[in-house]
């Protein structure tokens, strides 16, 4: 992108937002160019895993959605229209044609996020190979309203116990570096650090390269209840 295009942007989000949040937008715009395509995997064993029960509030629900005919109009306008909605509409497709679920969790019946799960595979090519049982958790959003009240992690154990009920196995999800958002998330979760990875793909291959950093690093003690509200 051109230097004058990149100005532009930024006095126009300036005028948007104010200074305080175009410096802090600035800076996570820094933390994403430096940190470039290096994830954090994070792993859950699932056949070992002693999920907590989990009291189940209210006002909060967990949908699973199977394909783009289950789907409500308005959930996939409100996924959809926050990025480019054609793209994104044809994500969606795409992902349900290749066996993919859409777990929804909603706060007093308004969708509050989502995430996906795709078993024995991944719809892009992975770090590693995946066993039938395995699963692999992607692409979770939070809608900005709903964000800092504990829906991810909700949304999340609540995945990973059907996952630990049903089939055993386990389950991968990977984060950027730079996410904070998302790392500081999966803390709560039964998630645990495999470790540190960069991946480069050419034609079909894929390479791999793990950073050393601690290989096992529990995050998070079980029985410890998600935050929710
Ligand atoms: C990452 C994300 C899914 C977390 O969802 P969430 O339901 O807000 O998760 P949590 O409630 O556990 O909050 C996680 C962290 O978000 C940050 N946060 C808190 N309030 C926030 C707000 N109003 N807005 C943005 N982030 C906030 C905090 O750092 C919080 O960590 P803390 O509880 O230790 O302070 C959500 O921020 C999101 O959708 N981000 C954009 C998409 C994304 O990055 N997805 C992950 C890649 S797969």
């Amino acid at each position: 992108m051109r230097v004058s295009n990149s100005v532009s942007r930024l006095a126009d989000y300036y005028r948007r937002h104010g200074l305080g949040t175009t410096i802090r937008r600035v800076g996570v715009a820094g933390r994403q160019a430096f940190f470039a395509g290096r994830m954090v995997v994070f792993y859950c064993n699932l056949d070992e895993q002693r999920l907590r029960p989990i009291g189940v509030p209210n006002i909060l629900a967990v949908k699973r959605v199977n394909t783009l005919a289950e789907l409500s109009a308005e959930h996939l306008r409100e996924m959809t229209s926050f990025w480019n909605p054609r793209l994104a509409s044809r994500n969606i497709r795409e992902r349900f044609d290749k066996g993919a679920s859409l777990w929804l969790v909603e706060f007093e019946s308004h969708l509050a996020g989502f995430g996906w799960t795709l078993q024995g595979r991944t719809i892009e090519p992975y770090y590693f190979p995946l066993a039938q049982n395995d699963v692999h958790l992607f692409d979770f959003h939070v809608f900005s309203h709903y964000r800092g009240r504990g829906m991810n992690p909700y949304l999340i154990d609540r995945i990973l116990d059907v996952f630990a009920t049903n089939f055993g196995g386990r389950a991968f999800i990977e984060v950027a570096e730079w996410n904070d958002a998302q790392l500081s998330s999966l803390r709560k979760t039964p998630f645990r650090c495999l470790g540190f990875v960069r991946s480069f793909s050419i034609f079909d291959h894929t390479l791999v390269s793990w950073r050393s950093g601690p290989p096992v690093l529990p995050f998070k003690e079980l029985g410890v209840a998600p935050r929710v509200l």
